[in-house]
């Protein structure tokens, strides 16, 4: 599967992109907000349940490698996946290449996988949750018209501590009446 964007690709993963996936994995701000940074059987392990994803039906999950135009390196990836069917709820997120941020590069790219997850899935509502002070990917989140469901205490161990989460959402009525321009 391919999604296209004006600047963008967000296409399957391949076991070739290991190498350069591995760069963007190994950057210490990918990740500042997480407890642990993934080795290489972990990465490994993540392009194959990638590469399966597209082999499920119906598919409950998309991790998507994301590319800049016309460069096919892996700059980024999103992911998209079924959290409660019974309610049509996904949940989305991001990270891009340290070398690519302030581009707009999430917020493009996240748009494209809200429009496919209200357009071609059938969402109800898209959440992405966040550490607490994370504030680039809580900005993303506004950008995207999402809004702040809740604060999650202390869910997430970082630092030799526990650290709070932010869950954001947005509906699929919210959706239609934000990327047609309109006001919430
Ligand atoms: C979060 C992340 C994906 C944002 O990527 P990005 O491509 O730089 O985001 P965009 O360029 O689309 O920027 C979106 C907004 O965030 C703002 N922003 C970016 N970095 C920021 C920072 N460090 N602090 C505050 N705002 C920031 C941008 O200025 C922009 O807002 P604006 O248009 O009002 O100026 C990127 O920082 C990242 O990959 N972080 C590491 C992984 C991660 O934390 N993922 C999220 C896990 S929940």
């Amino acid at each position: 599967m391919e999604l296209l964007t004006p600047r963008l690709i967000l296409r399957e993963f391949r076991e070739s992109d290991f190498a350069i996936f591995r760069e963007l994995e190994a950057y210490p701000e990918t990740y500042r907000f997480e407890s642990a940074h993934p080795d290489d059987a972990q990465i490994r392990a993540y392009l194959k349940k990638a590469q399966s994803d597209g082999l499920q039906t119906p598919r409950s999950r998309y991790r998507l490698a994301l590319t800049i135009c016309p460069v096919d390196d892996v700059r980024g990836r999103v992911t998209l996946a079924l959290m409660n069917d019974s309610i049509h709820e996904w949940e989305i997120g991001w990270a891009i290449h340290p070398a690519e941020w302030g581009k707009g590069f999430a917020v493009e790219a996240a748009h494209r996988l809200l429009d496919f997850a209200f357009t071609d899935l059938g969402a109800h509502r898209v959440v992405a949750f966040s550490h607490a002070q994370n504030t680039a990917s809580l900005r993303v989140m506004q950008k995207l018209g999402m809004q702040q469901d809740g604060l999650l205490r202390e869910t997430r161990p970082w630092r030799g501590a526990w650290s709070d989460e932010v869950v954001f959402s947005i509906l699929e009525r919210e959706w239609l009446v934000f990327q047609a321009g309109g006001r919430l």
